[in-house]
């Protein structure tokens, strides 16, 4: 494997890499690194106009290094690309990566902020694994191969405590999930055979969801208390949850009343944190969330099963917008700007995607206000955001 001694690193990259330059002048994109350092690259690939490594040795330490807090990271574990970094600095990377994306992609200004700090570990409460000899395992960085782990430093405890025996019998895959309000448990299997967990754990395999076990847990987000199905989307931990739906909050306008959109609802998280007070209808793809949405909304609101690029568009004075990681994209935009909407909060969990809306609301006389960065997903590089639109 090539080393190249002495890389200066200048910026960080969407997707956690830190930015530099060979000496034949092509750029690098370095994994373990942090933007300020000097490092020795130990190179993985090499394209024509980019290469990829990771560091080896660091010449120039940032004061910003940290040991990581998890004994899989010297292991190789994919898990947790930000672990060598500290804190703040990981809040203060996301700003960047989103100003730079919103620069370059959408060609849109705006104020970037960091959102308070929230718990850097302990706080996953869904974890999707793979499985290797009964154990729980992540794939190694950049590679399929499975690390059987026994202990994973952000996942919520009561999950850590699944991870310890070999429990998880001959399916390939398993998703552990937790309610942190009830403590309920839940896994979810390929396969029920050689599964041995504790007794408190509902084990529910794809099949049986699919043929309409009806298996839920109760979570809590400031106060309202949600009905997650095994099946159905959730925030990666309540109080990120708690944290976006405030952010909206604190975006949209107080004094607006009128019909509020909860698109991309999930089981309806910012419909009923942010429209208690109005007429909410939330659009959902997926069947399992649109039955917990309707659980979940105070009497009166409703929801569509839908994709929303689909949706019939209605006037709304007020949307709110999560989509998955592609985010809305033009059709998806296109639809919140028929609504004929006065303000959009967008909840996006991809900084190239958000770029790529702002562009599209651009284009129809949207403007971009403000953008917040959580730290939802710490010790990754992973950024969530909420912005704010206003029609020009
Ligand atoms: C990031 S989650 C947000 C859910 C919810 N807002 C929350 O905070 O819990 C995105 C949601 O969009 C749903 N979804 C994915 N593609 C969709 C589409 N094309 N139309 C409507 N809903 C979709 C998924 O099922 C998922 O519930």
């Amino acid at each position: 494997m090539e080393v190249q001694n002495d890389v200066r690193l200048d910026r960080i990259a969407t997707g956690g890499a830190a930015i530099g330059s060979l000496e034949s002048g092509k750029t690098v994109l370095v994994t373990g690194a942090i933007p300020g350092e000097v490092v020795d690259v130990e190179l993985s690939e090499e394209r024509s106009s980019v290469a990829f490594g990771t560091a080896s040795k660091i010449s120039t330490e940032s004061a910003d290094r940290v040991d990581p807090v998890c004994e899989n990271v010297e292991r190789g574990c994919g898990g947790c690309d930000w672990q060598h970094i500290a804190q703040q600095r990981q809040s203060a990377l996301r700003v960047e990566v989103v100003e730079d994306c919103l620069r370059r992609i959408a060609k849109v200004k705006a104020p970037v902020s960091s959102a308070p700090a929230l718990p850097l570990n302990g706080y996953r409460t869904t974890l999707r694994l793979g499985v290797k000899k009964g154990r729980a395992a992540y794939r190694k960085s950049k590679s399929n191969e499975l690390l059987a782990i026994d202990t994973c430093s952000i996942a919520d405890p009561a999950l850590v405590a699944l991870l310890e025996e070999p429990g998880f019998g001959k399916s390939k895959e398993v998703t552990l999930r937790v309610s942190q309000a009830t403590g309920e448990r839940i896994c979810i299997v390929e396969t029920y055979e050689g599964v041995s967990l504790p007794a408190d754990v509902v084990v529910v395999s794809h099949d049986d969801l699919n043929h309409g076990a009806d298996v839920f847990l109760t979570e809590n987000v400031l106060g309202h208390d949600f009905k997650v199905s095994a099946m159905s989307f959730f925030q990666s931990r309540p109080d990120g949850a708690a944290q976006l739906a405030g952010l909206v909050n604190d975006m949209i306008s107080p004094d607006a009343k009128g019909d509020l959109l909860d698109a991309y609802c999930g089981v309806g998280l910012f419909g009923v944190i942010c429209g208690q007070d109005r007429s909410v209808f939330g659009v959902e793809a997926s069947p399992s969330s649109v039955s917990d949405a309707g659980a979940n909304y105070k009497i009166g609101d409703a929801v569509e099963a839908s994709l929303f690029e689909r949706w019939d568009a209605q006037k709304f004075e007020t949307v709110i917008a999560d989509p998955p990681r592609a985010g809305l994209k033009a059709k998806g935009v296109a639809k919140v700007i028929e609504t004929e909407a006065s303000e959009v909060a967008l909840v996006s969990c991809d900084p190239a995607s958000l770029a790529r809306d702002a562009a599209e609301f651009a284009k129809g006389g949207y403007e971009l206000k403000q953008v917040k960065v959580s730290d939802c997903f710490g010790q990754t590089s992973h950024v969530e955001t909420v912005s704010l639109f206003v029609p020009r």
